[in-house]
């Protein structure tokens, strides 16, 4: 390999073949498993594309009620995980907590058999049943109260609300949730995705996998960017700032959040629907102050840096929704990652399918032939010059 072969980021270089998502970046175009998430978003809901993405096909009636019902038996935590959240730091950021929780999965649920259809089975559905009713309960215990138990009778989305707000959701509410699940159950091979499938390569167990996932899902580059997307706008504070905020950024080449892709050169599909959905939601629960800020902030963005492709990504309205749905900012990235399970889940599936461990190279650019020099030969300032590369 040259140095030319090498792509910062892995930028185009295909790193799996995968039948489960497909992105067209120049036609605004995403597909789980050929069907256009727009149809699955007013069509579908999350657990049936969350079964599409992780078995393969659209499910019978018979099949879905099954999943859904297993789901519901499985959402409750055991209490020595209640216990163990008990002693995380409230200050503590609810993406490290839940973090911590699905890798704890793995200490409960010990017995790791991957060429057992059933074991898949049980650990797709725990993961996506449990992780919910983690990111609630932690909301809970950080301010000093029991967490919810779950609901039987409420779905997939009216539950997570309901353990959130301790409070059975407005349908329509409900319903744009399950819709902001869907949006976010899978997108391709991004860096979280990655991760998981690096991590499963291993042959690890799947809760492992998950963990890693979310770790990396929380960085301001990734998912974690839904968050900054509101500090950006509380900063911002006006429409009438919005220009030369915009101008500061493209001067001293900062990143706005919520914006660009590395993937999408024009504006993400899911950022479409979840501008309507916001919409939707301030007809009627009332507008958000941050809107026409958002507004012009993509208008003059969409002038300044449409030339480069740079339009709003997922990230830039869902905030906006999640608002609404009075979820609170730091849980912007959690409620991402429940969605995100199922395509985690469906790349774990297809990786240990037909595994090979992942094992790149690299392009050294380090010394050879150094001579080891005894400490009391050393010089004894340090001098960072001398460092000779090393990491520091
Ligand atoms: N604000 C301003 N300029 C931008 C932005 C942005 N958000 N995104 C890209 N650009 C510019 C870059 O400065 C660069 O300009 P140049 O060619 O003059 O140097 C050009 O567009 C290409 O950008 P890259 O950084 O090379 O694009 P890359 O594919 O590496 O990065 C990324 C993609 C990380 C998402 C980037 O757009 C970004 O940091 N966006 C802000 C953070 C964000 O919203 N992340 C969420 C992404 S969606 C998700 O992960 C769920």
């Amino acid at each position: 390999m040259t140095v030319c072969d090498y792509k910062p980021g892995l930028e185009g270089i295909p790193a799996t073949q995968s039948a489960i998502s497909h992105v067209d970046g120049k036609q605004g175009v995403l597909e789980y498993r050929g069907i256009r998430v727009e149809e699955l978003a007013h069509q579908s809901t999350f657990l049936e594309s969350a079964y599409l993405l992780i078995w393969g096909g659209l499910p019978t009636k018979q099949a879905l009620e099954d999943f859904e019902h297993e789901i519901r038996n499985h959402r409750r935590l055991k209490y020595r995980i209640r216990d163990m959240m008990k002693c995380f730091p409230e200050g503590g950021h609810p993406m490290d907590a839940l973090q911590a929780c699905a890798a704890a999965l793995g200490l409960f649920y010990s017995k790791r058999a991957l060429n057992d259809p059933l074991y898949i089975q049980k650990a797709v559905v725990r993961l996506l049943a449990k992780i919910p009713t983690m990111v609630a309960a932690f909301q809970l215990m950080r301010q000093g109260n029991d967490p919810v138990r779950p609901r039987d009778d409420l779905d997939y989305a009216a539950n997570f609300l309901y353990m959130l707000n301790e409070q059975e959701p407005d349908p329509l509410a409900a319903r744009i949730f399950d819709i902001c699940l869907t949006l976010h159950a899978e997108h391709t091979i991004n860096a979280s995705t990655f991760s998981a499938m690096v991590t499963a390569s291993t042959l690890t167990d799947p809760y492992a996998v998950i963990a890693s996932a979310v770790g990396t899902l929380a960085g301001p580059l990734h998912g974690g960017a839904n968050e900054e997307v509101i500090a950006m706008l509380e900063a911002i504070g006006s429409v009438d700032n919005v220009r030369p905020f915009v101008d500061d950024c493209v001067k001293h080449k900062k990143k706005i959040m919520g914006f660009g892709h590395r993937v999408y050169k024009v504006k993400d599909p899911r950022a479409k629907i979840l501008q309507k959905l916001a919409e939707q939601l301030f007809e009627k629960f009332g507008g958000d102050e941050y809107y026409d800020i958002a507004l012009e902030l993509e208008q003059v963005v969409t002038e300044r840096l449409g030339d480069k492709g740079v339009y709003p990504n997922v990230d830039f309205y869902s905030g906006l929704v999640y608002r609404r749905l009075g979820i609170p900012t730091d849980l912007f990235t959690p409620v991402f990652a429940i969605a995100r399970v199922a395509g985690w889940l469906a790349h774990w599936k297809e990786q240990i399918k037909a595994n090979r461990i992942f094992r790149p190279t690299q392009i050294y650019t380090g010394s050879h032939g150094q001579k080891y020099v005894p400490l009391a030969e050393r010089p004894q300032i340090w001098d960072r010059s001398l460092a000779n590369g090393h990491d520091q």
